[in-house]
């Protein structure tokens, strides 16, 4: 089997570290770098998930390597294709991810500079939130183009409203599609009237009771999550979202993602990072796909966007 690349991930948390145990188990790149400013970690993490290669049957080599304050280590990411940035801190029980803005911003400025210096022809996938601003801030401090810095957040949204549906009428996730647009936040857009199983319209099989209930848990999936681990956030479904989108780009598969991407006119819709969906290749966003949304979705949108739109002007002092 033929692999080809390399793909960095920044951070070796439960996100990253998670998200580069999936990475190798596809077995599809030549390589995954594991980075983090604790010493000592990726490189230990990296050696643990090598040692699972001959389990697991994959050849993709793991490498770890320490950053320092100064970008010392960053040499390695050096050719990746894509990075994925998983740094910054995780949210506690109560906080919101706007919270994490302003510690957040300080480590997105270093990441985001020693991945332009030493990776300048990398896709960039952002994870850390809040994740609409730390994705424009990415993109800001890389100066990359806009299409080839985007965000997680569409997918994880869309597979927890998947699984709740799947879970309330008792049916295979497989059979279930449903699609999360907006922010990653307060001003998420779960689109209800998207949403389908074995292609009913879900308003036909649940109340809208039943269906708001749903959305309005979707909305605070993440912090129900954080609620029950007390410390740190979610990153199985995290993890599975953020891998997936690196597959796409590699692949160059033209696969059709609810992403974080740079929104230029779609939906009436101008100069702001938001949820949408988006077809990923090799280049990153080949272009958002505009579907058809009901009056109140677009609307929920609309507020999304320029409720993204005034943190975003924010973020460029911090
Ligand atoms: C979540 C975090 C990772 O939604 O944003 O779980």
């Amino acid at each position: 089997m033929a692999r080809r690349g390399k793909v960095s991930v920044i951070g070796a948390g439960f996100y990253g570290s998670t998200t580069a145990l999936r990475l190798a188990e596809y077995d599809i790149f030549e390589t995954v770098v594991l980075t983090d400013v604790v010493e000592g970690k990726p490189e230990g993490l990296a050696l643990d998930l090598n040692q699972s290669r001959w389990i697991e049957g994959f050849e993709t080599k793991l490498i770890g390597q320490t950053t320092g304050p100064n970008g010392e280590g960053y040499e390695m990411i050096a050719g990746s294709e894509i990075v994925i940035i998983t740094a910054g801190l995780p949210r506690k029980p109560g906080m919101s991810r706007m919270d994490l803005i302003e510690t957040n911003a300080k480590i997105m400025r270093s990441v985001a500079e020693n991945i332009a210096k030493h990776a300048p022809g990398a896709i960039v996938i952002n994870v850390a939130n809040p994740l609409d601003e730390m994705t424009a801030l990415a993109q800001l401090v890389t100066g990359f183009p806009f299409q080839r810095v985007i965000g997680q957040a569409g997918m994880l949204d869309t597979a927890r409203f998947t699984h709740f549906v799947a879970e309330e009428l008792n049916v295979p996730v497989a059979s279930v599609t449903t699609l999360t647009l907006g922010s990653h936040g307060d001003t998420m857009v779960p689109v209800a009237s998207a949403c389908s199983v074995d292609g009913k319209p879900l308003a036909d099989l649940l109340s809208a009771d039943k269906i708001e209930e749903l959305v309005v848990r979707t909305r605070n999936g993440g912090a129900e999550v954080v609620a029950l681990l007390k410390t740190g956030s979610a990153y199985y479904a995290p993890s599975a979202a953020a891998a997936r989108m690196a597959k796409a780009v590699i692949e160059d598969s033209g696969a059709v993602m609810p992403v974080c991407a740079w929104v230029d006119g779609e939906y009436g819709i101008s100069g702001v990072y938001l949820g949408v969906e988006a077809e990923i290749g090799r280049q990153g966003v080949r272009k958002v796909v505009e579907g058809d949304l009901s009056e109140s979705e677009l609307a929920g949108l609309r507020d999304a966007a320029e409720a993204v739109r005034a943190k975003q002007a924010d973020i460029a002092d911090l």
